[in-house]
């Protein structure tokens, strides 16, 4: 073979190779960043949302767990909306006519390609007053070994509660926001998503006008409410789960909390007669990381709490401020006074239960991930004396909680998973019984963000009054020792 021959032959060989990794190329799409989130009502509602590189179809095939052959031939079909997001292709299917209690086998991608993602599995709310569920918070990694970390923690708190019918995750799911971010969390996490009802929490890294003006991330993630509630920065919502009523607030419309949002609350919360209230929010109300004396946190304190204790709110559950604090009964920013404490033998476990307290609970699972903050001592008052318990997870291991919900009992666990060994340890309980439930009123504030706007003005005027007031305060108390 002649020099030419060689160099022509070496040409098409390589002109193949270019055609074939086009190939490749174009026939690699995939069907990625998976999720089945909360909607309404937890008994027969779920929103499904996924990532695929190219524009097509967006369809879901769900089935019967106890009907699933190994294929979808039995399966229903649901068609949803393909959107753009970033470059890439977000896909939502909504489905609300699911039967309580059962257990399903479901996929998702394009029919027509017979391009699909993994096989999952979702389990609705039966209806009993008997659930359990799992909170993490602050995932925040930007690596993908830093994801692969943090999803150990996820898998700990399987292992202690696999029965539990959701798992919420605080917010700031990522760091910079960024594709590959997204990517990295769904790959590891994928064990979780793939299986369990997702509730979501928007946190400011999670697509914040903020944080590098990466705005309307959260909604493109997941197919949570298609209200006018989801915002710029997030979205707020609520379910039904058993018998619990549970909003998720948006914390990044906090400056100040637009009325929309603090109306839709108050409604939402009067309207519902369940026997547990509860809130779910990325920033704390009550936490000594870093972030607490931030003017962001405080302007939240002053709106929030007062309409928290109006509310009768029984747990806050928070994240931001990547420490672990659990407050005692708080009832107008202190501690209740003269709580009756009774002491129960549940599944042979000794558990004192505060018995129909006044106030709420409020909780921050330190990290999932592991940027960790240390207790921050100055911490305005009355954080630390409200506390029962405060400490860091640095050099420890990430944190998950577990709250088990059985009629007018609900029993509140935190577990550390040690990052070398993955060892659980159980390292905080607190547990509620309560012997009334709660009445519906009447409530019918404007939601509406357009016809409240006339009112930021005057939010913004009282918030930067009180915000000044709480650092004189602080001043004060800092000064008073
Ligand atoms: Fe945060």
């Amino acid at each position: 073979m002649n020099k030419n021959t060689k160099r022509t032959l070496a040409l098409v060989l390589s002109m193949l190779m270019l055609l074939g990794s086009f190939a490749v190329g174009a026939s690699a799409d995939e069907v990625k960043r998976i999720s089945c989130v909360m909607n309404e009502n937890g008994s027969t509602s779920r929103g499904f949302s996924w990532y695929t590189y190219e524009n097509g179809a967006s369809d879901l095939q769900i089935v019967k767990t106890e009907d699933f052959d190994g294929t979808f031939a039995n399966a229903v079909s649901y068609e949803g909306t393909t959107g753009t997001y970033r470059d890439q292709h977000i896909h939502k299917v909504y489905v609300t006519d699911l039967e309580a209690g059962v257990s399903y086998t479901y996929r998702v991608g394009d029919a027509d390609k017979d391009l699909w993602g993994e096989t999952c599995t979702v389990t609705t709310d039966d209806g009993d007053d008997s659930f359990s569920f799992i909170t993490i918070a602050d995932v925040q990694a930007s690596s993908d070994e830093n994801f692969a970390h943090a999803s150990l923690t996820l898998k700990g708190a399987l292992e202690v509660a696999p029965e539990a019918s959701f798992i919420a995750n605080l917010g700031d799911y990522v760091n910079d926001n960024t594709n590959d971010e997204w990517d990295w969390y769904f790959k590891n996490f994928a064990f979780a998503n793939n299986a369990y009802t997702q509730v979501p929490v928007a946190g400011n890294h999670d697509g914040n006008i903020t944080n590098k003006l990466n705005t309307n991330c959260f909604k493109n993630t997941f197919a949570l409410d298609e209200s006018d509630n989801q915002s710029l920065e997030g979205v707020y919502y609520s379910f039904d789960y058993g018998n619990a009523h549970i909003a998720v607030l948006n914390t990044n419309d906090m400056y100040p909390m637009t009325q929309a949002q603090r109306n839709w609350l108050i409604n939402d919360m009067k309207q519902s007669d369940a026997t547990w209230k509860i809130i779910m929010m990325h920033r704390s109300l009550y936490s000594a990381g870093k972030n607490i004396n931030k003017p962001d946190t405080v302007i939240m304190r002053n709106v929030l709490l007062p309409i928290i204790d109006e509310l009768g709110i029984d747990m806050v559950y928070a994240g931001h401020d990547h420490m672990y604090l659990r407050t005692t009964q708080v009832y107008g920013d202190a501690a209740v006074e003269g709580t009756e404490y009774v002491t129960e033998t549940v599944n042979g476990e000794s558990i004192t239960f505060a018995l129909d307290p006044k106030g709420t609970v409020y909780t921050l699972p330190s990290t999932a991930g592991t940027k960790r903050y240390g207790v921050n001592e100055d911490a305005m008052k009355p954080i630390l004396d409200v506390a029962d318990e405060a400490f860091s997870t640095s050099d420890w291991g990430g944190c998950f909680c577990v709250t088990e919900i059985d009629g007018g009992k609900l029993i509140y666990k935190a577990y550390v998973v040690d990052d070398e060994t993955q060892e659980i340890e159980l390292v905080d309980t607190y547990a509620i019984k309560k012997t009334t439930g709660n009445t519906a009123e009447e409530s019918t504030l404007d939601e509406s963000l357009a016809s409240t706007v006339f009112q930021y003005p005057i939010n913004l005027i009282t918030a930067i009054a009180q915000m000044l007031g709480s650092y004189f305060k602080m001043l004060f108390d800092l000064i008073g020792g």
